[in-house]
């Protein structure tokens, strides 16, 4: 096998071990994860935010403020720590925002809170938004 043939392989079945690692266990262990949550809602909007699977608190976010969770320890997949709830006048959404896929490139996840989703930067340079569940 040529050196180039070889590193792609092992590249595969490292690809492959991750692959299978994320999919098949239930829970993904974090250390000092900060999952940030900043109300950017138009119109002076109050937030109110909850958490229930990590912090029964229901966090009350003026316009442009926000709140931090620092957190060490599993992240379930069948009881997302981070599934929660963002509700202001006339209206009530899910989102998870720790799932450890999809936010593998942040150890501090910062949200913003929109009408239409919550958007963070990913990878530092490209700023995406996520429809409500
Ligand atoms: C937001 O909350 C503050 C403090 O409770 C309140 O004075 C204000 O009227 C609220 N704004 C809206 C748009 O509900």
């Amino acid at each position: 096998m040529s050196l180039f043939a070889r590193s792609v392989s092992i590249l595969w079945a490292l690809m492959l071990f991750w692959l299978s690692r994320n999919n098949a266990v239930a829970a993904t262990t974090v250390n000092q994860l900060h999952i940030l949550v900043t109300n950017s809602l138009y119109g002076n909007l109050n937030l109110t935010v909850s958490c229930n699977n990590i912090d029964p608190a229901h966090h009350f976010l003026r316009p442009v403020t926000y709140h931090e969770w620092i957190y060490s320890g599993d992240i379930s997949r069948s009881k997302p720590q981070f599934l929660c709830s963002f509700q202001w006048q006339g209206a009530s959404h899910s989102f998870n925002m720790y799932d450890p896929i999809s936010e593998l490139d942040c150890k501090k996840c910062h949200w913003y809170i929109k009408q239409d989703g919550p958007c963070r930067w990913y990878f530092v340079s490209t700023y995406r938004c996520a429809k409500w569940n």
